[in-house]
């Protein structure tokens, strides 16, 4: 069994996931989600700054989580864990980043869309994985669809989670925590405005406890 990233989850479970564009914005965001409740940060590696935000955030933030997100390949799930980062999030999985994690024993989320691929992960040892894009994929319905025939696998939805559905997935029996953008989005991280950031977090960290 692939080491889990629940083992890393004792707070809210809630997970902000972050584009930093700004080396300047990694410290002050990270801030303003731990200092309001959302420890477990999913940073990820859309953007240039990332790696050197994950080393900043790893080593001057007490008490945050750092994950990295957004992993596709073998070179990024390398670079991911020399930068520091705690645990790895990805949205799907190809052969090649499948064989590597195998070969590993990195906390990882791995991503999945449809049955076929929640099997796949499942026999490489994954009974957590992401559940992505969660919307687009049927959302709640999709949850309560599959919980039948693999009621062993336990998801981290992401992709269309906002305030007004976070309640509802996060009361699914087979999640075990919620993921997006909604709490740190991009157009408040570039006019840093870290106290609506701040607000955001410790709304949805009410959510998760
Ligand atoms: C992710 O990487 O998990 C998604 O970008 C989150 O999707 P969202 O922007 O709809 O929250």
């Amino acid at each position: 069994m692939h080491p889990s990233i629940t083992t890393l989850l004792n707070g809210p479970k809630v997970i902000p996931v972050l584009v930093i564009e700004d080396p300047e914005d990694a410290l002050p965001l990270a801030r303003s989600l731990v200092d309001n409740g959302l420890s477990i940060l999913e940073i990820t590696l859309r953007s240039d700054a990332a790696l050197n935000a994950i080393e900043t955030i790893a080593n001057q933030v007490e008490g945050a989580v750092v994950g990295v997100g957004s992993i596709l390949t073998e070179a990024q799930l390398n670079a991911a864990q020399s930068a520091g980062g705690q645990f790895g999030v990805s949205p799907g999985v190809s052969f090649k980043l499948l064989q590597a994690l195998e070969m590993s024993d990195w906390p990882f989320l791995p991503g999945a869309g449809s049955l076929s691929e929640m099997l796949t992960l499942r026999d490489a040892g994954f009974s957590q994985q992401k559940l992505f894009p969660a919307a687009v994929l049927g959302g709640i319905s999709m949850l309560k669809a599959v919980a039948g025939p693999v009621g062993d696998i336990s998801f981290c939805p992401t992709g269309g989670i906002n305030p007004d559905n976070a309640r509802d997935y996060l009361s699914q029996s087979n999640v075990f925590a919620i993921g997006g953008t909604w709490i740190a989005p991009l157009d408040l991280v570039r006019a840093k405005d870290w106290d609506e950031i701040g607000r955001r977090a410790a709304e949805a960290a009410m959510l998760g406890s």
